[in-house]
């Protein structure tokens, strides 16, 4: 049986203040989530305050990007082994943000997929389509894409390592969630791609949902048979409303 995995994402959010406030309000309340995993994938700069905090703690955490590179004359980057410095469990790799507005390919994507494996963190690998890819019908196309890029880089055994999160980049901060019968759909067409490969590995692989989740709709996502727990944008920077996500998971 999958664990469930409920992983906020902050994105470019947060003070030392506020993010003290909000991991005090989550290890609060984490007593009462019983079944799921909860994780925050943090701002590089506020790591080392996260890992202070939640030591000890049940609550997990991570990163949301990394370099390709493990060190050297690359200004500005984070190397694996950097956010592994911190006790990071998570990073967070291909995230459609990255994807769209910093130029990531599927091939760089795959390339930091790798060596955030390599490291020992665990890579929360995003897929997702474009609003107009819905539309023309290629999800399932795009999806497989984005996949095949790493499966050819890493191998299909590799993938048991990580953790997908589908995210419809048109549901991503827009307040409009995939309805839980679309989610479940393409859930299930990324497990039945992962099983013509690897059963196994199709059977171990949570894949999270993202995308305007939130205290209401989160309990009906994740009760579909495909959906193993949430990636959370907005809602995961309220510690009650993240809370709320973590404990509908179970
Ligand atoms: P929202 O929950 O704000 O839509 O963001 C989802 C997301 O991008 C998580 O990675």
């Amino acid at each position: 049986m999958r664990q469930p995995l409920v992983a906020g994402n902050w994105k470019m959010n947060g003070s030392r203040e506020s993010i003290k406030a909000l991991l005090d309000g989550i290890k609060a309340g984490i007593g009462a989530v019983n079944k799921a995993e909860v994780a925050v994938c943090a701002p590089y700069v506020y790591l080392a305050d996260v890992q202070q905090q939640l030591n000890g703690s049940n609550v997990s955490w991570g990163a949301q990007n990394l370099s390709t590179e493990a060190s050297g004359a690359f200004t500005g980057e984070i190397s694996a082994d950097m956010i592994k410095d911190f006790s990071c469990k998570y990073v967070i790799v291909g995230h459609s943000e990255r994807r769209s507005l910093y130029g990531e390919t599927d091939e760089i994507v795959a390339h930091k997929f790798e060596v955030a494996r390599n490291a020992g963190l665990v890579p929360i690998l995003c897929v997702g389509e474009l609003l107009e890819e819905r539309e023309k019908g290629i999800t399932e196309e795009v999806v497989n894409r984005q996949l095949d890029a790493v499966i050819n880089r890493v191998g299909i055994a590799a993938l048991a390592d990580g953790v997908i999160a589908y995210e419809p980049v048109w549901a991503i901060g827009t307040g409009k969630t995939a309805t839980p019968d679309q989610a479940q759909e393409t859930h299930a067409a990324i497990r039945q791609k992962l099983a013509s490969m690897d059963a196994g590995v199709a059977e171990k692989v949570q894949i999270l949902y993202g995308g305007s989740m939130n205290a209401g709709n989160a309990a009906e996502l994740i009760g579909m048979a495909d959906i193993d727990g949430g990636l959370i944008g907005g809602a995961s920077l309220k510690s009650d409303d993240f809370l709320t996500i973590g404990k509908a998971a179970g």
